[in-house]
């Protein structure tokens, strides 16, 4: 890992910087050899703890358990990535609350270590190249295996990390990657799932190319104000992992939006041999177009390494022409202008899928946190998959990119020095966090800690400042003496005042604000069902409402705008209950993203759209002629209610406040207008439904490519013989899904409910175990006759294939016989499989006198596919084995694994206050995904979502 200082970095003999809009001329025909290859299908999967780690600490190569490049995983399931056991677990009120009740962690060590293993086989033509596997995260300690070798073990939950696999590749066949992950231990307070919650890669490379996160590229301009032209600072750090010297020549050239050549540099430079070397060159841009959250507008850095006349290596790299900075007076300043932000705190968590989000749901997310105003996300407490990045670079929305834990130590400074270099070309990325909450932020000792952690961040990143969640109120102590930027989370007032004016120097940020606790559509609180008030009333202790934190924060730009806890409810922490309730009521959306009322707070204040939004519904049936509280949220600076068209007056809104009724309830329509100026210029109604008639499906998109990871992210409401929303429906819905596609989960932002939000096709395994075999020693046991058909063998030795030693002496072979009795219903079984404990040392397997299989290493498990050799009836098994040294012959148990289909699933949910959401995803093949819901009583709704042709991005086959 580079740790030298930017300024000191060798820089340019020869640096040639030039402008122009030519092309590189591509120097090799066939291009470089670069792929970044997605390995997220068709894993194995089995969950428990029964292998230990796998590692073999006394020789190389001999992993042991699911580690075993042979082992036999037929009977697993099959997962893609990213992938979330805990989310598949069943609620349990023993379990932890805050981690929201999944029989997971501490506890539970039969449900918090899990296995994956794939296989892929590489061309021969890879021979030479270096291959990297690398994870966006998962959750947490993972030891990966490569072809039965230990290749790394890492803790961290939330970092991503990758292992230079060169030396254990078999070009030319076939190669099995396995990760143990184990759970049993908690990183944060909140749902943070288990597995490979995360992508996988494979990443190929020349022995000459950019090392992984090597390229480095931000701007600056002369001024503090982006104007006219901006300088790019471009750099790629490059590794030589040949014997000898060599001379590369760099360029780097810059696109435009339209993929257009704007401007180039390039560098000469000496790679010596095995050893990183970086180039770096400072390229003018005239007239940049700058990102911002409102002008998402990206360039691309084409770094390209060329040795002689062939490239060796070309990365591109998506950033943002963009200042940021932070000022004590006038607060977060973008592009040289103060910029509010208007922040949410979110965790990797959503209805259906746990902490396993396919990236569309990232956009999804982001794209509603945009509707409501936002510009800004903190991803709290923990770094973010890459692709929430992605999401916000071209969505426009500023990140506070945060660490997970204080530390000084060797490790912890790996782990934020990874996250730097890993997400600092990204153009979303406004500011670091190094923690949130540290017990010891006020110590000096904390301030030590988080002194080298923020100088660190200053030597890899001269761009951006650092924050940290300080829940303190007017204390320099410790952390907050020593920090870039004040960060608050709560503990606003009269102390925030003075500290400002104590510290006048030292700019600020809302690192955590508000808090409001709410569930969507219920106006009353409920301890029992585990529901708050969706009015703007309840908030924790140590927090505040929406209306006094944004109300505090926007009379003081210095405060620089902040987040609020939280964009999206999350599983856990369902403050200011416990069990029922297993997740949280901070969302100002639910977990599914369906808005609470609030959402038309922000939308109204954050936003400049003239808004108005009336709350409750309007179903008070039972509570005629009594008071109901009636709110509006509008950005006028008047609204006037009316209940069944009769006016119940007019009331002034103040900025970043609210209108306020109380009115006798009769069914009918409830309805607002707002006025600027005395001019109407929105309105909003609650109408009194009927009962539920109907589903209705809508997606959030038209169609969806066929890609394989793509979803459609559908809303399913219960609707009145109108077509109106039945604000507190709660039917139970089933949904089908038909076509080239399948359902990933479902959900309805129910805080208290326990329904699954996926359910698992397990494959159904029967084993039949088949030791009894009759044996006779050959000469050459491969293509032996005595593997065929109608061989009379029952004069044979009779072996029991059970014990652990077989009966092979030293340098003998032998024919082992068994018949197989296979009924129509055996069939069919999906798949067949023969498994032995152990084949020593040389195999060949023959099904009816047909080729099988063989099997060459006696310390594997092989299993053989065999379905498609048998038949009905009466079928013949035979292994030919050869004995070098040793016991030899099938030992250890034979047995023949019948997999079924799974069983059809039955997928439901019941609607919560007439809303529900089910997640699809298409399969890489183009089609129609027909998805009905059905409900007892209720026209049941068919939506026909087409999943066009694609180009899916590459994969391992
Ligand atoms: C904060 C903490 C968050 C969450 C929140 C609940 O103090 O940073 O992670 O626990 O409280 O209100």
């Amino acid at each position: 890992m580079m740790k030298t200082p930017r300024h000191l970095l060798p820089w340019v003999l020869s640096l040639t910087v030039f402008l122009g809009v030519a092309p590189l001329t591509p120097a090799a025909e066939s291009g470089p050899p670069r792929e970044r290859l997605l390995l997220d299908f068709a894993w194995k999967f089995h969950l428990g703890n029964d292998w230990g780690t796998g590692e073999d600490l006394a020789k190389a190569g001999s992993s042991g358990g699911p580690a075993k490049r042979d082992f036999a995983d037929t009977g697993w399931r099959t997962v893609n990535l990213p992938h979330d056991w805990a989310i598949e677990l069943p609620f349990d009120s023993h379990a932890d609350g805050s981690h929201g009740f999944k029989p997971v962690g501490p506890g539970y060590p039969e449900n918090s270590v899990g296995w994956y293993r794939r296989s892929f086989d590489l061309p021969k033509e890879d021979t030479g190249k270096r291959i990297w596997l690398e994870f966006d995260g998962a959750y947490r300690d993972s030891r990966v295996f490569v072809n039965g070798y230990f290749v790394g073990h890492h803790e961290s939950g939330y970092t991503s990390f990758r292992y230079d696999i060169t030396d254990l590749m078999n070009c030319g066949g076939k190669n099995t990657v396995a990760v143990r992950v184990d759970a049993s231990q908690f990183e944060g307070w909140f749902y943070e799932g288990a597995g490979i919650y995360r992508h996988v890669w494979l990443v190929k490379t020349a022995p000459v190319a950019v090392v992984p996160d090597g390229v480095f590229v931000y701007s600056s301009f002369a001024g503090s104000e982006p104007v006219a032209k901006a300088e790019i600072h471009a750099e790629a750090r490059l590794h030589n992992s040949r014997p000898e010297e060599t001379a590369a020549r760099v360029q780097f050239e810059i696109l435009d939006a339209k993929g257009q050549s704007v401007a180039r540099g390039e560098r000469a430079a000496r790679l010596a041999a095995e050893a990183d070397t970086t180039a770096a060159a400072l390229i003018p841009l005239r007239s940049p177009v700058l990102w911002s959250p409102e002008h998402p507008v990206l360039y691309r850095l084409v770094t390209t390494v060329e040795l002689g006349t062939v490239v060796t290596d070309r990365i591109e790299t998506e950033f943002g022409v963009r200042t940021t900075d932070f000022d004590a007076t006038r607060g977060f300043l973008l592009n040289g202008q103060p910029y509010v932000l208007k922040g949410t705190c979110n965790h990797q968590d959503h209805a259906g899928v746990g902490a396993a989000l396919p990236d569309h749901l990232q956009w999804f997310r982001i794209s509603r946190l945009k509707e409501m105003g936002g510009n800004a996300y903190r991803t709290s407490h923990n770094p973010p998959t890459p692709e929430l990045l992605e999401a916000c670079d071209h969505l426009g929305m500023l990140v506070m990119d945060e660490n997970r834990l204080l530390g000084s130590d060797a490790a912890n400074l790996a782990r934020l020095e990874g996250l730097v270099r890993r997400d600092r070309n990204h153009a979303s990325v406004g500011i670091w966090s190094i923690a949130n909450e540290e017990g010891v932020q006020t110590t000096p000792t904390g301030g030590r800690v988080a002194e080298t952690m923020q100088n660190l961040v200053h030597r890899l990143d001269p761009t951006r400042r650092v924050t940290m969640a300080a829940n303190t109120g007017n204390d320099f102590g410790g952390l907050n003496r020593i920090i870039d930027v004040r960060g608050w989370n709560y503990n606003i007032g009269r102390g925030t005042d003075d500290y400002h004016a104590a510290h006048p120097l030292q700019p600020n940020v809302g690192t955590e604000q508000a808090s409001t606790v709410c569930t969507r559509g219920i106006y009353a609180n409920d301890q029992e069902k585990g529901y708050v008030s969706a009015y703007d009333d309840n908030a924790p202790p140590w927090a505040h409402t929406t209306e006094t934190w944004w109300k505090f924060f926007s009379a003081r730009p210095w405060l620089s705008g902040g987040f609020a806890w939280t964009g999206f409810d999350y599983r856990g922490e369902p403050t200011p209950y416990s069990w029922p309730c297993i997740n949280s009521h901070f969302g100002i959306v639910d977990t599914c993203g369906f808005p609470k009322d609030n959402f038309y707070y922000y939308q109204a204040w954050w936003g400049d759209r003239p808004l108005a939004h009336l709350l409750p519904h309007w179903n008070w049936a039972g509570h005629e002629g009594q008071e109901i509280d009636v709110r509006c949220f509008a950005n006028g600076d008047e609204a006037e209610l009316f209940l069944n068209g009769t006016s119940l007056g007019r009331k002034t809104i103040e900025k970043n406040s609210h209108a306020r009724w109380k009115v006798n309830y009769a069914p009918g329509t409830l309805a607002v207008k707002s006025f600027r100026s005395g001019q109407p210029v929105a309105e909003d109604k609650v109408e009194t439904t009927g009962a539920p008639a109907a589903v209705r499906l809508t997606p959030d998109r038209p169609a969806i490519r066929a890609d394989g990871e793509e979803v459609s992210v559908i809303t399913a409401a219960v609707v009145d013989a109108q077509g109106r929303v039945v604000p507190l429906a709660g039917n139970l819905l089933h949904f089908e899904l038909q076509g080239p596609g399948r359902i990933l989960g479902v959900g309805n932002g129910d805080p208290s409910s326990h329904e699954a939000d996926l359910y698992v096709t397990k494959p159904a395994v029967r084993s039949l175990p088949l030791n009894e075999w009759r044996m006779k020693e050959v000469g050459n046991p491969k293509n032996s006759p005595e593997t065929a058909v109608g061989v009379e063998d029952t004069q044979w030795r009779k072996v029991d294939t059970r014990v652990g030693e077989g009966p092979l002496r030293p340098g003998r072979s032998a024919v082992f016989r068994a018949n197989l009795n296979i009924t129509a219903e055996d069939l069919q079984s999906r798949e067949i499989t023969l498994s032995a404990g152990m084949i020593d040392d040389e195999g060949w397997l023959y099904v009816n006198g047909q080729f099988a299989g063989e099997a060459h290493d006696w310390s594997s498990s092989p299993s053989f596919p065999i379905r498609r050799f048998l038949r009905e009836g009466q079928n013949t098994l035979a292994f030919a084995i050869q004995n070098r040294e040793g016991a030899g012959g099938p030992n250890k148990g034979v047995t023949v694994e019948f997999q079924t289909k799974p069983a059809e699933v039955d997928w439901r949910r019941s609607a919560f206050n007439g809303l529900a959401q089910i997640i699809i995803q298409g399969a890489k093949e183009p089609g129609t995904l027909a998805l009905t819901a059905r409900a007892e009583g209720l026209s049941e709704a068919k939506l026909a979502l087409p999943a066009e042709k694609c180009v899916p991005r590459p994969a391992v086959n």
